[in-house]
């Protein structure tokens, strides 16, 4: 089996990369680290527990992480994913935290990392704040990583917090430029632009959301508040999101899943602008070599939108 870990900000698109790695029969999650990002790491934290309970795979450990970045503070992202992450849904039957682990999401990595070595895989869906800490913390760590999966950053200069960057990337840039300057281990990133050119049908999209299963009906309800916010930009020709649906989270994992669902990759230096008064955050492609880096990233360009599709679907049967 794969083994990974997932380092989210569990959001909609966070939830919906978890369910897709929960439901895949090759897959072995070691544990889930939380990080601040879409909404608050204490909201993160629940989320997390929320999808692990419709997936009936409670028996994963939880680490709660960095609640803030590391220079700044919090941004949020509650536009899209509702204040509380996942669409602001009343849920009843939401679980506590009673099941949190006690260790810190960090020392949870580099300890599973170490246990680990060389088998298993992280798969970074938020802002790399805790990411960047283990780095820091044990200079081993990103040598132990078998591979690393991230969502963020941009090669177009395109951004969805400012123009000029991603998200992930925006909510701790310092985390960002740690990570892309020191990894040690093939290191693969769906960009923002990667996931808005293969954005999905909205028929597919209803058709997914439709599957009458219990992880379909939790994936309707949360994906709600999400849909209406892409459509209205849609439809005033924004396009923000898409034309059509755009699962970010989903893209970086679905290639940790299945490294056949990436067909094209371009392989460059990486690092990420700091100091920019309007590009900061942003992603640097050093597509000349200029900086002469060792270590290049695997930078996705096309994929198999049939076999994600599938994943996909799967994910909530
Ligand atoms: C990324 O930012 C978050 O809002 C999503 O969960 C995704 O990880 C997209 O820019
Ligand atoms: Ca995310």
């Amino acid at each position: 089996k794969k083994l990974l870990l997932v380092d989210l900000d569990c959001g909609v698109d966070d939830a919906q990369a978890m369910m897709m790695a929960l439901a895949a029969p090759n897959v072995q999650i070691l544990g889930i680290t939380c990080t601040h990002g879409n909404t608050t790491v204490e909201n993160v934290c629940k989320n997390v527990f929320r999808v692990l309970n419709v997936c009936q795979c409670t028996e994963i450990p939880v680490f709660r992480g960095a609640s803030k970045s590391l220079l700044e503070g919090q941004l949020n992202a509650s536009q899209y994913h509702g204040k509380d992450g996942l669409g602001d849904v009343p849920d009843p039957n939401a679980p506590g935290l009673e099941h949190i682990q006690a260790e810190h999401a960090v020392t949870a990595m580099i300890r599973i990392a170490t246990e680990y070595a060389g088998q298993v895989s992280l798969v970074a869906i938020g802002p790399l704040t805790n990411v960047a800490l283990a780095f820091k913390m044990d200079p081993t760590f990103p040598s132990k990583l078998k591979h690393l999966y991230i969502m963020g950053g941009n090669t177009e200069s395109r951004g969805n917090v400012t123009m000029c960057s991603e998200f992930n990337f925006a909510a701790d840039p310092e985390a960002a430029y740690i990570v892309l300057n020191h990894f040690a281990c093939p290191t693969y990133i769906a960009t923002w632009e990667y996931c808005l050119r293969h954005a999905l049908p909205w028929e597919f999209f209803k058709e997914w959301v439709n599957q009458c299963t219990g992880k379909a009906c939790f994936m309707k309800k949360i994906t709600a508040h999400s849909e209406k916010f892409s459509k209205a930009k849609q439809d005033n020709k924004e396009m923000y999101f898409g034309p059509g649906f755009v699962s970010c989270d989903s893209f970086a994992m679905a290639a940790a899943i299945d490294e056949s669902v990436v067909t094209e990759y371009i392989r460059h230096g990486v690092s990420v602008e700091l100091q920019g008064s309007v590009t900061r955050g942003m992603m640097i492609v050093d597509t000349l070599n200029l900086l002469q880096k060792e270590n290049q990233a695997f930078i996705m360009k096309e994929c198999d939108l049939v076999k994600i599709k599938k994943l996909m679907m799967s994910a909530l049967k």
